[in-house]
């Protein structure tokens, strides 16, 4: 599913990623460790086509059989938004719009039909307890809900692969517990891939594999 071949990163003279090789199947969920500043977020950022790897020869990204590089910007984010979808620390949700209207905007993106994204997110929404909220804005959900309306929208698109910077980190233990049974439960029911950054040990050893960084490489 995910093919890395030798990805570096320069930020000027930071040589911050330096040579990451990594291959993740269908399915598998991996996890992301490592100490602050090791370069996890510059990794799944690039992986996440967000940010471009260095250009170096024998450096390669191939995301479900589309070689990244060769995607032209337009077909690049046509990708990214069919394919891919991202859950960070901070949701980042639209304050001015409800938990639908949030979780059906890459929907729309995607030029999907108004009455299919809602459809589809209100399925979401309902799987993951949030039949009630439709019509809440993010500051009238708390932080666990606001969470879960961040991981409808990462999925209204169906993406092949999920990306997931810190998901758990500004959660409660309880509802932390949740959001990472939620993951493996949607890796059950839809297959999807998952590759979560984390500083949480019990999500980091849940994993199908934990892969460890180490000042810009992966040791394991
Ligand atoms: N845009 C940038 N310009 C310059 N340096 C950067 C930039 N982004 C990140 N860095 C540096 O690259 C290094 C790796 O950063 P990164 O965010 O990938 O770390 P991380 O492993 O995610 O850390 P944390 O666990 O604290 O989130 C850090 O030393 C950081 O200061
Ligand atoms: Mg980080």
């Amino acid at each position: 599913m995910i093919k890395a071949n030798n990805i570096h990163k320069n930020y000027g003279d930071l040589h911050v990623l330096k040579g990451v090789d990594l291959h993740i199947k269908q399915g598998e969920i991996v996890s992301i460790v490592g100490a602050s500043g090791a370069g996890k977020t510059t990794l799944l950022q690039i992986l996440g086509t967000l940010d471009r790897a260095s250009e170096i020869k024998e450096s390669d990204l191939i995301i479900n059989e589309s070689k990244i590089n060769s995607l032209s910007q337009k077909n690049l984010s046509k990708f990214r938004n069919e394919q891919l979808g991202f859950i960070f620390q901070f949701h980042q949700l639209l304050p001015e719009f409800t938990a639908l209207e949030n979780v059906c905007i890459p929907a729309y993106i995607g030029k999907i039909s108004k009455s299919k994204a809602e459809k589809r997110a209100k399925e979401l929404l309902d799987f993951l307890g949030l039949s009630h909220r439709y019509d809440h804005k993010p500051s009238e959900l708390s932080g666990g809900e606001q969470q879960r309306v961040a991981v409808a929208r990462a999925l209204i698109n169906n993406p092949k692969v999920i990306f997931a910077d810190e998901p758990s980190g500004n959660l409660d233990s309880e509802a932390a517990e949740n959001l990472h049974k939620l993951f493996f439960k949607l890796r059950d029911e839809f297959g999807q891939t998952f590759v979560i950054v984390t500083h949480n040990r019990e999500l980091a050893d849940m994993a199908d594999r934990k892969l460890t960084m180490v000042d810009g490489k992966i040791v394991n």
